[in-house]
This record gives C-alpha cells, sequence and structure tokens, in this order.
C-alpha cells in the first residue's frame, strides 16, 4: 500500500564525525512530498516534483504548518521503570535498592509485564519515538511481553533480559548458568525475528560475578550480531564500588572489555567519569554511548563530556534512561541536554541535538543502513511534529525565523503535545487527540 504525505520535511543526509559536518546535510523541504510503500521510504523531495508520482487511488495526507522527521531513537531505557519515575531523593545506589529492586520484582508476573508493555510502547509513540533500545527485567517474561506487543506493529525495537547474580535482593537474582540459558533462548526465540533485535544485557559490573559476565562474553561470542548494552561510569561510588570488586581489571570499562563486551554493537549508558583510557578503549572498539541528560541531573549523577566525545570519535545517541530519566519525550530530553552543555560553556546546536535523536542515535545502534533519515529504501519510521502546540509556542512563533530557531525553539518547548501523528512501518500508529 502506498501513502503520500504532503508536509515540510527535514533529516539530515549522512552519519558525520564532527558537529561542525551537520548543519551543511541537514535536508529541509518546506513544501515537500513523501512517498512510502510496503513499510519503505519510496520517495522524498519537493510537491512540485513529487505530485505526478502520486497514483490517482491515493488519498493524499496533507499537513500543513507541520514538519516530518525521523522518528526518534532512543538508546536507553528500562520499560519497568516506567511506574517509579520521580522516586524521591536518591542518588544511583541507594535509588537502586530502595525503589528499583522492588519495582522490577513485579515483572515476574508474564500478565503484569504484558500490561506493563503496552503502556510503554504507547508512551514511546505518543512522544514519537520509533526505535528503542530497552532494559526488561532479570525476567525472561518480562522480554517475552515486550516483543509480543512490539511484534504486533513491527517496531523496530532491541531489548534483553537483565543478567544479575548478586549485589540485589535474592528475589532478582539468576545465576552464571541461568542467565546464560534464559538469555540464549531469548535470542533464539527474537533475534530478528521481524524487526526486532536481541541485547544481551548484564545490569552493571556490581551486579554480576565475573563467571556471568565470562557467560556473557561467551554469548556475545556465539551470536556476534546480537547487542551488548549495559551501564558505565555513572556515579562515582559505583565506580568506587566496581574498582573494589574486580582489583585485578584496570578500571570500569575494562571488566567489560576484558569479558569481550565492548564493540560496534555494544551501547553503554552515561558514560559520566571516565578516564583517558576509557574513552580511547570506547574509540577502538566501535562501541557506543547513550546520553541521558535527564537522568543524569535527576540522580545527580554528573555532566556528560559530549564534546569530548566527538572529539575522540565516540558514537553517542540520546538515551531517556526511564526511571532515573524523567521523561519519555525526546524533545524535553534535548532541552535537558542543552542545559547540560550550558553548564559546560558549550552552546549544543539545534541541528546537533536533532542529529543525536535521529541519525546518530540509529549509527550509536549500527541501524543508519536502515533507519535515521529518509534515504530512499529505509524504513519508513517518522513523525509528523507540530511546531506549534502550545499558547507559548504560538506567541513566541514567528514563520520568519529560519530553521534553526525554529528547531531550538521546539525542543526547548515542545513536549508530547508537539508529536501529532506517528508512522511506524509505514503505518500510522498514534494520532493526537
Ligand atoms: N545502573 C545499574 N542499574 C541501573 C538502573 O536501573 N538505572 C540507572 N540509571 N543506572 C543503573
Ligand atoms: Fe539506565
Amino acid at each position: 500500500s502506498i501513502k503520500a504525505i504532503r508536509a515540510s520535511i527535514m533529516d539530515i543526509a549522512r552519519v558525520v564525525d564532527k558537529p561542525e559536518d551537520i548543519e551543511q546535510n541537514v535536508r529541509f523541504i518546506e513544501d515537500g512530498l513523501m512517498l512510502v510503500e510496503n513499510g519503505r521510504i519510496e520517495w522524498v523531495g519537493e510537491w512540485e516534483e513529487g505530485k505526478d508520482k502520486i497514483p490517482s487511488t491515493v488519498r493524499i495526507r496533507s499537513y500543513p504548518g507541520k514538519i516530518v522527521m525521523p522518528g526518534f531513537v532512543d538508546t536507553h531505557i528500562h520499560y519497568p521503570q516506567a511506574e517509579m519515575v520521580g522516586a524521591y531523593g536518591e542518588q544511583l545506589l541507594e535509588w537502586l535498592n530502595n525503589y528499583t529492586f522492588p519495582t522490577e520484582a513485579r515483572y515476574k508476573d508474564k500478565d503484569y509485564s504484558r500490561e506493563m508493555s503496552r503502556f510503554f510502547i504507547k508512551q514511546l509513540l505518543r512522544n514519537g519515538t520509533t526505535s528503542a533500545l530497552v532494559f526488561g527485567t532479570v525476567h525472561p517474561e518480562s522480554v517475552d511481553a515486550l516483543f509480543e506487543e512490539a511484534e504486533k506493529i513491527n517496531m523496530r525495537m532491541i531489548a534483553g533480559k537483565v543478567m544479575m547474580d548478586r549485589n540485589a535482593p535474592e528475589y532478582l537474582l539468576d545465576t552464571p548458568d541461568i542467565g546464560y540459558n534464559q538469555t540464549k533462548e531469548l535470542i533464539e526465540r527474537w533475534h530478528k525475528r521481524g524487526r526486532l533485535l536481541y541485547a544481551i544485557t548484564p545490569r552493571f559490573a556490581p551486579t554480576s560475578s565475573p563467571e556471568q559476565l565470562a557467560m556473557a562474553g561467551r554469548l556475545k561470542e556465539e551470536y556476534p550480531d546480537t547487542y551488548v548494552h549495559t551501564h558505565l561510569c555513572e556515579n562515582k561510588d559505583e565506580i568506587a564500588w566496581v574498582k573494589e570488586l574486580f582489583p585485578e581489571q584496570d578500571g570500569y570499562l575494562d571488566v567489560y572489555h576484558h569479558h569481550g563486551l565492548t564493540g560496534p554493537k555494544s551501547v553503554f549508558a552515561h558514560c559520566i567519569h571516565l578516564e583517558d583510557e576509557e574513552w580511547d578503549c570506547l574509540h577502538e572498539t566501535d562501541s557506543a554511548v547513550a546520553f541521558c541528560p535527564t537522568s543524569n541531573l535527576y540522580l545527580g549523577s554528573g555532566l556528560f563530556k559530549l564534546q569530548e566525545a566527538w572529539k575522540r570519535k565516540v558514537k553517542v545517541g540520546m538515551g531517556t534512561d526511564i526511571g532515573a530519566g524523567t521523561t519519555f519525550n525526546m524533545l524535553q530530553t534535548l532541552n535537558e541536554a542543552y542545559k547540560v552543555m550550558q553548564l559546560q560553556q558549550h552552546r549544543l546546536s539545534a541541528f546537533e541535538a536533532f542529529y543525536l535523536a535521529t541519525l546518530g542515535g540509529a549509527k550509536s545502534l549500527s541501524l543508519d543502513h536502515l533507519i535515521g533519515n529518509f534515504e530512499v529504501g529505509k524504513e519508513a519510521d517518522f513523525v509528523i511534529i507540530d511546531p506549534c502546540s502550545t499558547p507559548l509556542q504560538q506567541l513566541r512563533y514567528d514563520s520568519s525565523k529560519d530553521l534553526p530557531e525554529k528547531l531550538f525553539m521546539l525542543m526547548t518547548l515542545g513536549d508530547d503535545r508537539s508529536i501529532y501523528r506517528t508512522y511506524v512501518d509505514g503505518r500510522l500508529v498514534y494520532e493526537r487527540g
């Protein structure tokens, strides 16, 4: 089935390795046409140039004043933590013990997991996020439920069961063998089924024994095209603890690297307090970082050094990190990223911000050949953005503003009301009420 969408169109043409190169690769078509067929981008260009290509039987979906953008890519989020966003008063380690672990216990129940998976996917879509790299809980049921729901709309989702065998309550622990077997089964069942992909997911170094990390490494060796998803250098107490637990390793990242868990499909959330050698290792292994500004501010973890990542040529995507992060919304996440950079005397541009939320995120997930912009043949995941959805935006909006200003207002003032429509796999999956 062919769909014809008429609106302004914006995307970024190619992956870059310095932020100065983004602007010249921004494509903006004021009166654009996008043709979609069988879940793929068929054609993108000027309305005038393309309108004769539309078969006469196809209804034109016209969105005047709206902007079509690639769907947002969330490179780090915990679906079981949606119900605990806004837990009061703690930094990482106490937050995990007091709030997170008791919450995650509920996902032993498949029906509960299913109910919360539905809620979770709805929230992604109403916020314009069409791809995500997602933590489940230690229970394989949690991941089965999430994948089953994502499969219903053929969403591009990467997820995994948490592996953790120590330093957490008994009711949330697996063992090296159980974690291995359950992960293996899930990989066999889900990895590359439709658009679904599996991530081997040791929670973080403190909650896995060396034996379990070795098992995770073995899985990665047996299934080299799966992902690895974990946390790294988020909080100073956490880092000190890792150094105590793994005295024989050369720092936090080396714990993962030693076990074969770095690489082009490895995503490390946070990376706030990296040492020089750790930046080098991320670069050399082509590993990616998930920048999670709302979480890093909320838990008081610190300020991510985005400029250092560019300088070191380390891939970065945006993560909401629900539930330490406080919003599913990528615009609000970019707004917080801007402030994190302000505190470091750097002005994050709107182009750079939208790059990170789309094509940069896709690159971080090694999916930039499939998603992240509107290259012909790519998967048709996109959002129709309303740049003027609130009274304040209407007051501030002026059609003479140039594109960077319009986009900057969108990321500063936008929220879920800015998401007018969301399409996944070429199909309409969310309409603003
Ligand atoms: N480190 C280990 N587990 C977690 C988690 O659930 N959230 C965050 N933000 N950091 C973690
Ligand atoms: Fe996290």
